[in-house]
């Protein structure tokens, strides 16, 4: 069956799906959740999921800045990774921001999610630097 991506509505009942799914991938393991002001923020961000049988198994939030966004958030449910969705919600992102006449693409990546990012196309820029006592790497790609 095929992930169907989309935009989804800041503050509906699929964004509260999208939310959880991400807080449980990125933030339970480090014993942390989203605050209340960094979930206010996402109301000028662009909500993105991936749907599977009506259900949102990847989700990715990309934030404006100007001619460039920055991805953030990026999950794939962890027993559906490997199956190239990471890679094909990457692809939406792109042609999302290209219709929005944005230039380039970055994000801070877990150095965990490096490789991932790389085989996508993107480049490290600068060095690698702590985020949530995680390790990141900026990377960029032009779109
Ligand atoms: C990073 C993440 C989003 C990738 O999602 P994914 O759906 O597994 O991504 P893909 O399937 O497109 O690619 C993953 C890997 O599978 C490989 N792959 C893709 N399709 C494949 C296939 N048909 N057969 C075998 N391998 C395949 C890719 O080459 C890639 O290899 P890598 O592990 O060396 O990078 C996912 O692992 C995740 O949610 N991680 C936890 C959260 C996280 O770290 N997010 C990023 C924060 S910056």
């Amino acid at each position: 069956m095929k992930t169907i991506f989309k935009e989804i509505n800041y503050g509906g009942p699929e964004w509260t799906s999208a939310v959880k799914l991400r807080e449980s991938i990125l933030r339970e393991p480090l014993g942390s959740w989203f605050t209340n002001e960094e979930l206010a923020e996402e109301k000028d961000h662009f909500q993105i999921a991936g749907f599977l049988d009506h259900s949102i198994v990847a989700t990715a939030v990309l934030v404006p800045e100007g001619n460039r966004m920055k991805m953030q958030r990026v999950v794939v449910k962890e027993d559906l990774r490997n199956l190239n969705i990471g890679s094909e919600m990457m692809r939406f992102c792109e042609q999302f921001g290209s219709d929005k006449h944005v230039a380039e693409m970055y994000c801070h990546a877990r150095d965990t999610a490096v490789n991932f990012y790389l085989k996508n196309g993107y480049e490290g820029v600068g060095d690698y630097f702590d985020e949530d006592a995680i390790p990141h790497l900026k990377m960029s790609k032009k779109l």
